[in-house]
């Protein structure tokens, strides 16, 4: 069973991006970690990264030509702005878990809208670098 962890704008900086905000590890980090405990559950791991929409868009495309059995998604800044995606996740029947490192709920009153919300099956928020840990375990019960 495939997990696609689609990764948008900054994401390539973790680590070094307002680690107050976002924590020290970086998005190898992430996906290292993502890779043995996805071993464990016996799912295959693929951690991509992009600084443009449409090549997220193309991921989640991708997700449903492979039949993959979820995607966990960190639109980053996209999140809060991007139609594109919330259509590219009503477009494919794989299930799609948002995923951020920060609480967005808890900060600025524009990270409070998600369009990526809007068709996602759940969100996991606020928890750093865990949230992609905790996310993963989600996907693996669906
Ligand atoms: C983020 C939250 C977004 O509001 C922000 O634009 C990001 C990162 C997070 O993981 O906490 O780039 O998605």
């Amino acid at each position: 069973k495939l997990i696609l962890v689609l990764n948008g704008p900054n994401l390539n900086l973790l680590g070094k991006r307002e680690p107050g905000i976002y924590g020290s590890a970086t998005l190898d980090d992430i996906a290292k970690a993502l890779e043995e405990r996805a071993t464990a559950l016996e799912l295959t791991i693929e951690t991509r990264q992009s600084n443009h929409e449409g090549a997220l868009v193309d991921g989640l495309h991708e997700a449903q030509a492979r039949g993959a059995h979820a995607v966990l998604l960190n639109a980053g800044a996209y999140t809060h702005t991007s139609i594109a995606l919330l259509d590219a996740i009503r477009a494919i029947d794989v299930p799609v878990i948002e995923v951020h490192l920060s609480n967005p709920h808890a900060r600025e009153a524009f990270r409070h809208t998600s369009w990526v919300a809007l068709a996602a099956k759940g969100t996991v928020a606020g928890f750093g670098a865990d949230s992609y840990l905790l996310a993963l375990e989600a996907a693996a019960r669906l």
